[in-house]
């Protein structure tokens, strides 16, 4: 009996507990509606390309304002707008990389109709950095200039 209004107790007391706490909790949120996707899955979920943008910022070794415009009245990032050539670059980009993948990688899409990442990625270019250095390192060259065959180095772009 006694045991009996101990755990009577202890169950009252965990509801009330429990309701305060559900109270604190923020409203579960919507995820924010994407507007404007033009090489991703049209029904990508937003944590599916937000964690893509992580790793492309990585890649790069950018934030997200190299490739997304600010909005000039509001101040705030306007992630849908394309007025940012790099984010054009990036769409340019990730639909080579997706067909070197299944060309030449063999790689299947994913549930969401996505190229899995196979043979190459972002980073196995720009290595952290906008603009992957195309000339071959000095000590690599040997004696006599370049290897032959070993492509010469681009015209400055002046970046
Ligand atoms: C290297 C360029 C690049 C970087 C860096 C980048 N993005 Fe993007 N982002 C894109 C491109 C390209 C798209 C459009 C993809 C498409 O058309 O399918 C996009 C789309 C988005 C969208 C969807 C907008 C909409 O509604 O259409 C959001 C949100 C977003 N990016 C957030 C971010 C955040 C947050 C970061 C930083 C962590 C970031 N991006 C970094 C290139 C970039
Ligand atoms: C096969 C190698 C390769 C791969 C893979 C690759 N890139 Fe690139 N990317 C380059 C080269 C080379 C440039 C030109 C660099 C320069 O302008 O100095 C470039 C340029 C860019 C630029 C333009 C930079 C600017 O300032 O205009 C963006 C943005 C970019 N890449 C994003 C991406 C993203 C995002 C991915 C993955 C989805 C990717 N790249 C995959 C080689 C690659």
């Amino acid at each position: 009996m006694h045991f009996k209004k101990q755990l009577a107790v202890a169950i009252g007391l965990f509801a009330v507990v429990a309701v305060s706490v559900a109270a604190t909790l923020p409203q579960q949120q919507e995820p924010p509606k994407l507007v404007n996707i033009k090489v991703f899955p049209k029904n990508i979920p937003f944590r599916v390309l937000d964690h893509e943008m992580d790793i492309w910022s990585a890649s790069l070794g950018v934030r997200c304002n190299f490739c997304h415009a600010r909005n000039d009245q509001t101040g705030k990032m306007d992630f849908a707008s394309d007025a940012k050539p790099e984010k054009t670059a990036a769409r340019h980009m990730f639909q080579m990389t997706a067909k070197i993948n299944k060309k030449f990688f063999g790689a299947t899409k994913d549930t969401l109709g996505m190229v899995i990442a196979s043979g190459v990625n972002c980073n196995t270019c720009h290595r952290g950095t906008a603009h992957p250095d195309p000339k071959i390192p000095e000590e690599h060259r040997g004696p006599g200039g370049p290897p032959p065959g070993a492509p010469a180095a681009p015209p400055s772009s002046g970046k």
